[in-house]
């Protein structure tokens, strides 16, 4: 089998609707700070898309959590394997995520931040695949939503390739 990636969103597209999320974030959080929550790795491309279009105080700090092998079917297990630097107390929080599929992974974060008493905490996602959805979890802002296809490109990866790519693509496994 060999794998083969088409684009399924532009880059045009992509930072297109990201500066108009970011347009949103400014206005909603006008005359307040914010402090952006980077989940490693595949959240990376999109919070510093996000950053750039963002005019209010903005800080940033990352944290490495996934629900995922290698593979692409999720492991059900959320493993926390680098915690933030800061501490988010008092912060106007916005996690920044690449992707929501079963939302085991957002479910469990938001869970575990929201008992270190940030001043709010919302979610930020590029992407949201709701008809994988296993446990009931919704952001605040959503670039796109996206059928049930395994993505790769603009931070997220398949076995740690393709985080690179400028677009989001679809991967598809041929037959050699
Ligand atoms: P959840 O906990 O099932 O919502 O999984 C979220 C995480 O799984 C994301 O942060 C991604 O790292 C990974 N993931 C889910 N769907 C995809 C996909 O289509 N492509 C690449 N990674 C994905
Ligand atoms: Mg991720």
């Amino acid at each position: 089998m060999t794998e083969r990636v088409s684009i399924f969103i532009d880059q045009q597209t992509l930072e297109a609707k990201i500066a108009e999320v970011a347009a949103q974030i400014n206005k909603d959080y006008a005359g307040r700070s914010i402090h952006l929550i980077c989940i490693l790795k595949g959240s990376s491309f999109f919070a510093c898309q996000l950053a750039k279009h963002l005019t209010i105080p903005t800080t940033i700090d990352f944290m490495s959590i996934s629900s995922y092998g290698s593979g692409t079917v999720s492991s059900g297990i959320v493993r926390l394997s680098k915690d933030l630097d800061e501490p988010v107390e008092g912060k106007n929080v916005l996690i920044v995520e690449d992707i929501i599929d079963s939302g085991r992974t957002l479910a469990h974060l938001k869970n575990l931040l929201s008992t270190r008493k940030p001043a709010s905490l919302s979610i930020c996602t590029l992407l949201d695949k709701p008809d994988r959805r296993v446990l009931e979890i919704d952001a605040d802002y959503t670039c796109f939503q996206i059928p049930d296809k395994f993505v790769v490109g603009y931070g997220l990866d398949y076995d740690q390739k393709y985080r690179n790519l400028p677009f989001i693509g679809v991967v598809e496994f041929v037959e050699e």
